[in-house]
């Protein structure tokens, strides 16, 4: 299995994933989060590993096992997530598939926060970094090659190319959340590869596919950029 994983299109290249949400406390008891799943994101990581890449999955918390063949770490907040990543580096490949949370709450409370006669507790939110872009935008460590993911409901291809400039990556997967049965969450997923030159529609896939497909894709544009 080893001369095998060792002999793929990604033999000796270093990926990172994110994947899942992340949970941001309010206080020790209660957290802010979304209905990411994780499915996509692990799915890349395992596809990843079987192109004979290295693998960090750094995920957020969710309830899919940790893929096999990962080094897998595994954080709550954004903010961990940011730090996970640094440390991580430096790698060729960046795939950044986690549903960050926004927004965290500046003023978390230390202790479980108590009811009191009907007065409502007053949460202030803050951004979170943007980890995608943070990453993007180095100079220093910058992996060549940086994909994100844009969640969308309209105007997809519009939204995705304004995110892929913003966030200084060279690939954006436009995910169409509108479709029905819904992404988050889902089995399968219709994607748009978006860069700043071109745009790829893909047909309606299992997430298993999208993610094989993705780093077929990846591999051959990592491989280009070379020569
Ligand atoms: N992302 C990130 N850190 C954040 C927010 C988003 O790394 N704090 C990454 C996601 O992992 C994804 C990409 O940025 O790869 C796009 O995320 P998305 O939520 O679609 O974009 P936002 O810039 O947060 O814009 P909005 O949610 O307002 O559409
Ligand atoms: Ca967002």
């Amino acid at each position: 299995e080893r001369l095998l994983a060792s002999s793929g299109p990604l033999a000796g290249k270093h990926v990172i994933v994110t994947s899942g949400p992340t949970h941001e406390p309010i206080d020790p008891v209660r957290y802010i989060a979304n209905r990411s799943s994780g499915k996509q994101g692990h799915a890349i990581a395992k596809a990843a590993v079987e192109a004979g890449a290295r693998v960090t999955l750094i995920s957020g918390p969710v309830t899919l096992p940790d893929p096999a063949g990962v080094t897998i770490v595994h954080v709550e907040s954004a903010r961990e997530m940011l730090q996970a990543v640094e440390k991580a580096l430096p790698a060729d490949i960046g795939i950044f598939a986690a549903a960050v949370a926004d927004w965290r709450v500046a003023n978390a409370g230390e202790q479980k926060i108590k009811k009191k006669d009907g007065a409502l507790p007053n949460l202030s939110l803050t951004e979170n970094p943007d980890i995608l872009a943070t990453i993007s935008h180095r100079t220093e460590s910058r992996p060549p090659l940086m994909v994100g993911f844009a969640a969308e409901t309209e105007h997809v291809i519009e939204h995705a190319k304004q995110k892929l400039a913003k966030k200084g990556c060279d690939l954006i997967v436009a995910n169409d959340v509108s479709t029905a049965g819904g992404v988050m969450g889902g089995d399968s997923n219709t994607v748009h590869l978006v860069t700043a030159s071109d745009v790829e529609t893909w047909p309606t896939l299992s997430k298993t596919d999208v993610a094989k497909k993705l780093i077929g894709h990846l591999s051959a544009m990592a491989e280009g950029a070379k020569s």
